[in-house]
Formats: C-alpha cells, structure tokens, sequence
C-alpha cells in the first residue's frame, strides 16, 4: 500500500459509515490523520479506534453537519487536534422522504436540502479558510449519479445533488489559483447502510438499472475519491466524476 498521504490532516463527514467510513480508512491506510465527523460519535470513535488499532492517527468529533455553528467548531477540533486540514469529503448525506415534487411537506424539503446541500456550503467555507492558511488543499463532495440525472420521488435530493455539483465548480474555478482543488463524485446505488431499509425486490431493481448487474461497492467509490484528493490528480479540478457501473451512460 502507497503512503501517498503521510503527513496530511483529513476531514471525513459522514465518515461512520458505508462510504465515508471507506473514505477514512483507506485514507488512513495510505498514511493520512484522519479526523472521522458523524452525527453518530459513537459509531465515528468506532472507526477512529480501528485507525488507531492498526496504527494509524484518528480521532472523532460530534457533529451535525446541517448546523453552522457544529461545522465551525467540527473544523476547528481538527485544526486543534492535528494542526492544519489537507484534504476533506463532504460526504455526510441522507436519502430523505419518498413522494413527488407536489406531495413533497416542507419539513421533508427544508431537512434534504440542509443535510445535503447547506451542509456542503457550511462544510467548505470552513474547509477553505483552513487549508489557505496552510498553502491548499483538496476537497471532494459526495454528489451522486442524481448530480447530473433524476430519479422518480426524490425532488429535494436530486436538486440538493445538482446544486453540489453546481457549488463545486464555483469553489473551483474561485480557488484554483490559492492550491485549493475542489471536485464531485457521483455514485450510482452503492451497497451501504443508507439502502439498508429498502426491501429485497427494491434492492434487486436497484442492481437491474446499473448496466455492470450489481451495486456499488464503498471501497470502489473510495479508490476514486482518494483518486482526485491525491496529487496524482493535480490538474483535475471543477469536475464531476461518476462511478457508477454506467448508469448514467444509458
Ligand atoms: P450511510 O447512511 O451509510 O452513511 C452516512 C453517514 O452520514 C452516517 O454515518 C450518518 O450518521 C451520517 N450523517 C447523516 N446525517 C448527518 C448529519 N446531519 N451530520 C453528520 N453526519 C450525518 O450513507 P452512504 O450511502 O455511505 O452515503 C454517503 C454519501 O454518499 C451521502 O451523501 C449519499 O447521498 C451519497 N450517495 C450514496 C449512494 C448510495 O447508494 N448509498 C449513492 C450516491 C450517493
């Protein structure tokens, strides 16, 4: 295994499970300090133990990505736990509730979009003002295939996913020359938690729309986020990279 990334500081939201939790440990395998941020700190120590277990630097902090104040502070613990900030996933998110645009109640709407959308501004505006005080720095947003195509009964989503996409390019393009690179990536339906509750029939559909026949896993959308937060993707920033078993492609 490379250890591409000793001696980098790493922000992980959403990191106690399924594809943040992927994002953290292969980020501490390759040498990273990981700080692991989830509303659930219990399930986010459990990941910065096994870190610690097998050698590596982590540490957890509470927070609740939706809340200004919980980001600064969740931003500012890693800045006082391990000095400075590299490289962060903004990658906290929820599924939300299922119904059409006209069915959608507010309190679902106004809950997606916090969640999924505000929390991505709330996250990289601290994230930003970190990394150029050490010099730059590289941020990935967990967008989605729902990024870039909709899905039936899922309004706030697939608009709190497009405007991530949206917000990535502007961050982009206003911090390429401070060392800050910022880009998306867009999972198709990835086996984790956050599909846990569907039932086996909706599950099965699920894989029939993916041309490759089956889900994603979360160290496949690890290997590709670790990919553009490496400086092997040094020219690659503004953009939106799928994986996704060619949905979209259809
Ligand atoms: P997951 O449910 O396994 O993990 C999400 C994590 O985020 C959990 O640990 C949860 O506690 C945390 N979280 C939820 N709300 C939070 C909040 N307000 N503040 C802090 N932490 C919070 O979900 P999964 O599948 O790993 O999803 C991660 C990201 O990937 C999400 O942004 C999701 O939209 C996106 N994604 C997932 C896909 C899938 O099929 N699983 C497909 C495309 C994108």
């Amino acid at each position: 295994m490379t250890r591409d990334f000793a001696g980098k500081v790493a922000f992980v939201t959403g990191g106690a499970s399924g594809i943040g939790e992927a994002v953290a440990l292969q980020l501490a395998d390759r040498g990273a300090k990981v700080v692991i941020a989830d509303l659930k700190l219990d399930a986010a120590q459990s990941v910065a133990d096994a870190i610690k277990g097998k050698g590596g630097e982590a540490a957890a902090v509470a927070v609740d990505v939706a809340k200004i104040d919980q980001v600064e502070k969740a931003v500012q613990f890693v800045l006082d736990t391990f000095g400075k900030l590299d490289v962060a996933v903004n990658n906290a998110g929820i599924g939300g509730a299922a119904a059409p645009l006209g069915d959608y109640s507010f309190e679902d709407w106004h809950k997606v979009i916090d969640v999924n959308l505000n929390s991505v501004f709330y996250s990289m505006k601290y994230e930003i003002a970190a990394m150029l005080k050490s010099g730059g720095g590289a941020i990935v947003n967990m967008a989605s295939i729902l990024g870039s195509v909709t899905f039936p009964n899922a309004p706030a989503y697939v608009t709190a996913k497009h405007g991530v996409v949206g917000m990535t390019k502007s961050a982009a393009v206003d911090y390429a020359k401070k060392g800050i690179r910022v880009t998306a990536v867009g999972p198709g339906f990835i086996d984790t938690p956050l599909l846990a509750n569907l039932p086996k029939e909706a599950h099965d559909g699920l894989k029939a729309l993916h041309p490759i026949g089956r889900l994603g896993t979360s160290d496949e959308v690890a290997a590709l986020t670790l990919f553009l937060l490496s400086d092997a993707a040094s020219n690659i920033t503004g953009s939106y990279h799928l994986v996704d078993g060619g949905f979209v492609a259809q």
